[in-house]
């Protein structure tokens, strides 16, 4: 790998040369430690060796941002950076490949990082770095949710590890909003005369039943022989993927929980950018 530069830790943003020891002192603290989420029991008996998959190819066009959500300056550093910091200080985790966007595959870089470059859909970008995965487990994440810790990485870990029965588990939130069902309207209705309507609102159809509804998150952590099965499937339903685990699931896989809190948010808008930020800084100040 050719050696590259990157930004340092906040609040500086100078860019400084990588190439410290994949466990450095300064662990990001945890926003994500609230008592509701106590650490796993298995955690202790997960010393798996894991290989990081971090997504981070994506073009960011929702966040409007002038290049890819990834290298976004979020508190001091490049979006990315954080979920490499974390990945960095996790106990089981052995190695790190980054999918970067073309052209940016020269922006990171140190001698614990491999780096790839990413595809046209998430699930190319995960199928690139997965080839340089030697690991039996990997571990994916998006760059795109930056305020992951280490701790809830242990946990995922060791929440499959400690089910040998399991293809994948995943960090998931419980949905909190009541989630509708809705569809464009079926038929438009003659308006009456003098009578304006108001047309294009969607009708709801059914409001579902939230109680076991969970709001997927990554990481999501596999045995990379399942993982590379999923990955392997019809390409249309694989290119169409929003997460690896319905892959894993549509392949007949079994796919377990690890309750996370909704810290680990996934920015997409300017306010998830905002409130990242205000998360990220005040962790630091801890
Ligand atoms: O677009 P979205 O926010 O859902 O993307 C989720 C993650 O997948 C992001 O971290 C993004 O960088 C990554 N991604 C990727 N390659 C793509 C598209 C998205 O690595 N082609």
């Amino acid at each position: 790998m050719t050696p590259h530069t990157v930004a340092g830790s906040p609040p500086t943003g100078s860019r400084v040369a990588l190439g410290y020891p994949l466990r450095p002192p300064a662990a990001p603290s945890s926003v994500c430690d609230a008592p509701a989420h106590a650490p796993n029991p298995h955690r202790a008996s997960s010393a798996a060796s894991v290989t990081a998959v971090i997504a981070a190819a994506g073009s960011g066009e929702r966040l409007g941002a002038d290049g890819p959500k990834a290298f976004v300056p979020l508190a001091g550093r490049p979006m990315v950076e954080w979920s490499i910091a974390a990945f960095r200080a996790a106990e089981p985790v052995g190695s790190i490949v980054v999918a970067c966007p073309p052209g940016h595959v020269h922006e990171l870089g140190g001698r614990d990082l491999g780096v790839v470059e990413g595809g046209e859909t998430r699930s190319a970008s995960v199928s690139s770095a997965l080839e340089a995965v030697g690991t039996e487990l990997v571990a994916v994440h998006d760059a795109a949710r930056p305020l992951l810790t280490s701790e809830l990485i242990a946990d995922v870990v060791a929440t499959l590890v400690g089910d040998p029965g399991a293809d994948g588990a995943i960090a998931a939130t419980p949905v909190t909003d009541t989630i509708k069902q809705a569809a464009p309207p079926a038929t438009t209705s003659a308006p009456l005369p003098g009578v304006e309507t108001v047309s294009g609102a969607l009708v709801v159809e059914s409001t579902l039943d939230r109680g076991p509804l969970w709001a997927a998150q990554t990481p999501q952590v596999f045995r990379v022989e399942a993982l590379r099965r999923a990955l392997g499937a019809d390409p249309d339903r694989v290119a169409a993927a929003t997460d690896e685990a319905m892959l894993v699931e549509a392949a007949g896989g079994r796919v377990l929980i690890h309750p996370s809190p909704p810290e680990n948010l996934k920015v997409t808008t300017p306010l998830d950018l905002r409130l990242a930020e205000l998360l990220l800084s005040a962790r630091s100040a801890q």
